[in-house]
């Protein structure tokens, strides 16, 4: 008995196959109107010898050759193949391999990873595998939406993204798109390593006109722009072990926040010091020694407290509503702390009150916190500290490199999948942030010159209630005044 392998045909090769018949088709019907055309020209001329003969075989041959041309074109069309042909402009050499690489190997890549379907009859095995769409270049390779077929739900595509990396041999990312579609991202570079310059960020962010709502202080691995949206999440917990990037962090949203279409004005609780010291110049407010911080706290709940007097007589709800209210009063306000346990141990529990009724009530009125700590311990928000309802009101995580499981769960908080404990200490400024899955981003490294360049472009425009300013003329001063 001879055994004879099954020959596998996948649709793609089904439709390439399909598309050499069409040629093939095409090429013999191109060949036959020739064939005709010589044949029946020297008929014609030898009929009538005169120039109209000529010429009616020249157009004979020539309408013969444009049909068979044409439907073999026709043809040729109706046969796509599985992967998108499409061209692709603007790449370089990287890409262009990338892409290639996917192209060639896709179907077979798919089918070892056990993403087809197949068919057998007694000669060969039929096999469909997903189609590829939409593929782009995308700063860390290539991206493509991958249809899935019939019966086969995307998480299970997902979930094959281990042996769809080995297969392709590039590290593949699967996310889950729509009902039928992944999207699925090829890495060649990544885009953690070649993050922009500090210059060429501030760069970017002077020519851009982002605002509260999206202010960019990153950069993915898929290479997308990261953006706190303080409208919707108006506080921020950052948090990681020493040396993982909580300051650079900082600077690249102060750099955000300044920078916007309607810049903040800053508060800047500096317990060490030496953390803000280059953004002094643009700040409203800075405080380092125990009593400079009870001062700016105080300052800010009062200066809250007037924005709030301000929206009762102009019946305003939300001042992030209403931007033109909200620039009356100079723009909004952000309050960074860097170090909150420092914070803390110099500014007691009295400190810590008065930045748990901040997150609570600055939202509507524009004013936000951005705390950061490197003990990101459950203890750290108690009612010993006055903090047991700050936590809860810092929406926005930023967990950076943790020392322990534990720590990013109390940033990122006890549901998130994801786990800071786990990046490398070779990526600093590396960061995982809740609701962004277990996507890794990382912060760009601004150095102090970077930052002066900011600062001298944009001085502060807010202007705080000053305690001093009241002690002199407490009586004579209305809310609206102090908030310029
Ligand atoms: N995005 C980045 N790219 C390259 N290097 C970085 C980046 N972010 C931080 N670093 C490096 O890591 C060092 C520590 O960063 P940073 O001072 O922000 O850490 P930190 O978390 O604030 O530490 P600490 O808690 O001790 O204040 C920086 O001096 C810088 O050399
Ligand atoms: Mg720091």
């Amino acid at each position: 008995m001879i055994h004879r392998t099954k020959r596998i045909v996948t649709n793609d090769s089904r439709r390439q196959s399909k598309t050499a018949r069409a040629i093939a088709v095409g090429m013999t019907g191109v060949a036959f109107a020739s064939l005709v055309g010589f044949w029946l020209g020297p008929k014609l001329v030898a009929s009538s010898i005169n120039i109209q003969g000529w010429w009616i075989a020249i157009s004979a041959v020539l309408l013969l050759v444009a049909f068979g041309g044409a439907s073999a074109a026709m043809l040729a069309v109706r046969c796509s193949p599985t992967v998108e042909r499409s061209p692709v402009k603007h790449l370089d050499v990287h890409q262009r391999s990338a892409i290639r690489r996917l192209r060639r190997r896709w179907p077979g890549a798919a089918r070892r990873a056990g993403l087809s379907i197949e068919k057998s009859f007694p000669d060969r095995v039929e096999v469909a595998v997903p189609r590829l769409m939409n593929i782009e270049s995308t700063p860390p390779g290539v991206s493509a939406e991958v249809v899935c077929l019939p019966g086969i739900a995307p998480d299970e595509v997902c979930g094959k993204a281990k042996r769809l990396s080995s297969a392709l041999r590039m590290p593949v990312r699967l996310e889950s798109k729509s009902p039928h579609t992944c999207a699925m991202t090829l890495f060649f570079r990544s885009p953690l390593e070649n993050i922009a310059s500090g210059t060429e960020w501030v760069t970017r962010l002077f020519e851009g006109a982002h605002t509260l709502s999206g202010l960019p202080y990153g950069q993915d691995e898929y290479g997308r722009l990261v953006a706190a949206d303080f409208t919707i999440l108006p506080h921020m917990l950052l948090g990681g072990r020493t040396g993982a990037g909580k300051s650079a962090a900082v600077n690249a949203l102060l750099t955000a926040a300044i920078t916007a279409s309607m810049p903040c004005g800053l508060v800047l609780i500096d317990p060490k010091r030496v953390e803000l010291r280059p953004w002094r110049r643009a700040a409203c407010r800075v405080a380092t020694e125990p009593d400079d911080l009870a001062i700016a706290m105080s300052e800010a709940q009062m200066t809250m407290r007037a924005r709030y007097e301000f929206m009762e007589r102009h019946e305003v709800r939300n001042l992030i509503e209403q931007p033109e209210h909200l620039e009356a009063l100079g723009g909004p306000i952000l309050i960074v702390v860097d170090e909150l346990t420092e914070f803390l141990t110099l500014a007691g529990k009295q400190g810590g009150t008065a930045l748990s009724s901040i997150a609570q009530l600055g939202r509507a009125c524009g004013v936000f916190l951005v705390i950061a700590t490197q003990n990101p311990r459950a203890e750290l928000f108690s009612k010993s500290t006055g903090t047991e309802t700050l936590r809860a009101n810092l929406p926005s995580r930023v967990a950076l490199a943790t020392a322990t499981a534990d720590d990013s769960r109390v940033i990122l908080g006890s549901g998130s999948e994801a786990d800071a404990s786990t990046i490398p200490p070779s990526l600093p400024g590396a960061f995982l942030r809740s609701g962004g899955g277990r996507a890794l981003a990382r912060v760009p490294y601004l150095s102090d010159r970077d930052i002066e360049k900011v600062v001298a472009a944009h001085p502060c425009q807010v202007t705080l209630i000053d305690l001093q300013d009241l002690a002199a003329a407490p009586k004579t001063q209305e809310g609206n005044e102090h908030v310029s």
